[in-house]
Parts: structure tokens; C-alpha cells; sequence
């Protein structure tokens, strides 16, 4: 499957909500969407499939720290890559700024877990009762990337 990934903006959000609320039980809002937006600090990228937005990955930077704070893929299109693609995107076209990265995720989510070890994130520390709906443990993840090279022309990882 070919995905095509762009840099999103905040004429995005009502594709983005479409896929957020396939995603989570407890999908973030229009309004936190566009608090993301507005902020300089956030950068968004998206997967599209034949034109259609199939997923996204949402980051907060702040040098030299970087924060994955939402990554979906529509159920209907897992299992092909997108979400480490559009992981990969934003830990590689941020590394200027970014080199130590974290994220919260539910202690049950598996595919969540296995794509971020995937990439070199590993479980770092637990938050106790972090999410609802179910109540649940998040695990927090770190990455260290201050000491690669680029591995081809500009990827880091
Ligand atoms: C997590 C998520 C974004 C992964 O997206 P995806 O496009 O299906 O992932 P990919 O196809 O790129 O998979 C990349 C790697 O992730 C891991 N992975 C993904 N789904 C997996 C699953 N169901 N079980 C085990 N490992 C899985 C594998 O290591 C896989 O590599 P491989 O194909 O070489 O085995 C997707 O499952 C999703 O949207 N989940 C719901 C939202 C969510 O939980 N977001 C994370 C919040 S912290």
C-alpha cells in the first residue's frame, strides 16, 4: 500500500476528527485539535491513501525535547506501515530541534508499544491511573537520539 505523507494544517482538523474518533475511546476534541494548531511549538503530519487522510502523528517540540502526544491510523488501514512511516517523518524531520523523546501510552496497547520499541522508544517510568475510560497505567517511553548520524541522506532513524 503507497501512502503519501504531508505536513497537515489546521484545515485538516475535520479529517482528522473522522479518524481520532475510529481510534479512542476517549477521542481528543475539535477544540484541542485547534489548541494544537495554534500553537508554534506543534508540528503534524499525516498519512493519505488515494488522497484520503488514513492517519496522522501530532508532536509538541521543545528544544532539545520532543513529545509524541497523538498517532492513529484508521483500523481499516493498519498493519501497512503508516503509522511507522509517519513516526519515522517526524523523529527524523525534527532532529535538528529534537533529540530526546517521550510519550504516554496505555499500558495495554500493544501495537502502540511494539511500533514504538520498534523505533528504539523503551519503557522509561509509569503513570498511575493516567487515563479513563478504562482507567488505566500509562506507560511513559523515552527515545535518545543526540547521538545518531544520519543513516542515509537525511534519516536519522
Ligand atoms: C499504533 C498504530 C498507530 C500503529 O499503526 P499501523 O499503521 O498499524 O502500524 P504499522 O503497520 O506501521 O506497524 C509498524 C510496527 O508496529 C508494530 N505493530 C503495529 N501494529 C501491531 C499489532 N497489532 N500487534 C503487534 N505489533 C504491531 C509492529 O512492530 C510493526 O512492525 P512490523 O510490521 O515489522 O511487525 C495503530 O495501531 C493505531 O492507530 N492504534 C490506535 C491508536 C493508538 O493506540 N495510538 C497510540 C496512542 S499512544
Amino acid at each position: 500500500m503507497k501512502f503519501e505523507i504531508k505536513r497537515l494544517t489546521a484545515e485538516d482538523i475535520p479529517f482528522i476528527i473522522v479518524v481520532e474518533k475510529k481510534c479512542f475511546s476517549s477521542p481528543w476534541s475539535e477544540r484541542s485539535f485547534k489548541a494544537s494548531f495554534n500553537s508554534p511549538s506543534s508540528l503534524w503530519f499525516g498519512a493519505f491513501c488515494d488522497g484520503n487522510l488514513i492517519g496522522f502523528c501530532g508532536a509538541q517540540i521543545v528544544a532539545p525535547e520532543g513529545e509524541i502526544i497523538n498517532i492513529a491510523v484508521d483500523p481499516q488501514f493498519r498493519r501497512n506501515g503508516a503509522g511507522e512511516i509517519l513516526l519515522r517523518e517526524m523523529l527524523n524531520s525534527c532532529h535538528e530541534v529534537a533529540q530526546y523523546w517521550f510519550l504516554d501510552v496505555r499500558e495495554s496497547n500493544i501495537a502502540a508499544q511494539a511500533l514504538y520499541k520498534k523505533l528504539g522508544f523503551f519503557a522509561a517510568g509509569k503513570r498511575i491511573d493516567y487515563y479513563t475510560k478504562p482507567r488505566e497505567d500509562a506507560v511513559v517511553m523515552k527515545l535518545d537520539l543526540s547521538n545518531r548520524r544520519p543513516c542515509d541522506a537525511d534519516s536519522f532513524i
